[in-house]
């Protein structure tokens, strides 16, 4: 018996959701990572509460603030977080882009896993650095790290960070202990300092488990700064809430100029009582919502095994993100993108925004919405590109 009703279709048309109201009514949107659930009633309570107030000046962030964050670390992953070491801000995007000015030189280069979260292009972009790409090696329904490759890339002497993706958006790795360990061992040992964005750290499937980077060793948590916020996995992310977790007193001095540099050192009286209401009382609903996912990934998985065989479905070990192999059909992604949108009514994500050679011929679908949603979107996807299918076999495509 479930408490709360991950099934509800709740109208998201003009309420100036990004994810809605960017496109024509007659489109399903299955893009950008947000959610179409209602919030754990806990947070939706607790803004409400806030809102009765009726007066939204500047605010301050209280000691329970840190509190929450601290407990919510300590009892559900085991995470020992030092108080002093966090520092809040508006968003992981513009924590990235902070870090990234505070501890990077224009000119030296930040290495990626490749495909990955696209804004981490920009950010780096955006404060003069260089990109490098350590691209993930896909292995049947899965991606495993080619350490050697990453070895020489943190060789490079102008390689001063690796942005981590933990969990990895797209390919929906969870990354173990181990080979996290292993990364930053290789990272110690050329002086690669570790940014660590775990936005997705609550999303995690059954079977698997989510490490903390800085959780894992001394080694880790000195050379590393994480970056978290609960507004991925509750569904508050135009709260426009976020945390840097660095323990490092340099860097942090460093990051809370930048910060400041930046103008992001405030956030909003809503974002406040969110996170505290997500951390103090969210847990049951996580548990619930990761479930539904999983059950969503799993509807994903027939629909597609039964409609269009030759499309594989990359295992789902973290995120709501559904990363699909479209190789077979001889279409680019973005191809495959365009068609989707203009004749199936249907908005994914094209694979090259993650990577133009590793994400090519890929599709990433959000998960994060009710069933019937989904199916519908399944259904117009397997409309288009299931011409696909009969063109090509009757051309003889191997299956
Ligand atoms: C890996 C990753 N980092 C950061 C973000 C966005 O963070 P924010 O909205 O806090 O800037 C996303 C959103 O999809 C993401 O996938």
């Amino acid at each position: 018996m479930t408490k709360y009703d991950f099934n509800q279709v709740i109208p998201r048309k003009n309420t100036n959701s990004y994810k809605w109201d960017i496109v024509a009514d007659d489109i399903i949107p299955l893009w950008v990572a947000d959610m179409d659930f209602e919030v754990a009633p806990e947070i939706k309570q607790a803004i409400i509460e806030r809102a009765n107030h009726g007066i939204f000046g500047y605010t301050l962030v209280p000691d329970s603030y840190y509190e929450s964050i601290i407990q919510w670390f300590k009892n559900r992953h085991n995470w020992s977080i030092d108080r002093n070491s966090i520092i809040y801000t508006s968003g992981v995007v513009p924590a990235i882009s902070a870090t990234i000015k505070a501890l990077a030189m224009p000119g030296e280069n930040v290495l990626v896993q490749t495909p990955v979260y696209n804004c981490f292009f920009s950010s780096i972009r955006n404060q003069g650095c260089s990109i490098i790409e350590n691209e993930l090696i896909r292995e049947g329904d899965t991606y495993k790290i080619n350490f050697e490759d990453f070895e020489k890339k943190c060789a490079d002497e102008k390689t001063t960070i690796f942005l981590l993706c933990n969990p990895h958006n797209p390919t929906g790795r969870v990354w173990t202990k181990d080979e996290l360990e292993r990364m930053n061992s290789i990272c110690l040992k050329y002086g690669v300092k570790v940014i660590s964005d775990e936005i997705h750290c609550e999303l995690v499937m059954p079977g698997y488990s989510y490490t903390p980077f800085a959780s894992i060793s001394d080694e880790c948590k000195n050379n590393s700064i994480i970056l978290n916020s609960p507004s991925k996995a509750f569904n508050i992310a135009g709260l426009q809430i976020a945390n840097i977790i660095c323990e490092n007193t340099v860097w942090r001095r460093r990051i809370n100029r930048a910060i400041n540099i930046f103008e992001i050192c405030d956030v909003n009286p809503f974002g406040i009582v969110a996170l505290q209401a997500a951390y103090n009382k969210g847990g049951e609903w996580i548990d619930e919502l990761n479930q539904y996912i999983y059950e969503n990934y799993l509807y994903l998985k027939k629909f597609i095994l039964e409609e269009l065989p030759q499309v594989e479905v990359i295992k789902l070990e973290g995120t709501y993100l559904a990363w699909i192999d479209i190789m077979c059909f001889e279409l680019s992604s973005d191809e495959a993108y365009n068609e989707l949108l203009n004749d199936g009514k249907v908005l994914v994500n094209s694979g090259t925004l993650y990577g133009k050679k590793s994400g090519e011929g890929y599709l990433r679908i959000n998960l994060a919405c009710p069933r019937e949603t989904l199916k519908k979107g399944l259904i117009r996807i397997a409309r288009i590109l299931g011409q696909y299918i009969e063109e090509e076999s009757r051309m003889g495509c191997p299956m």
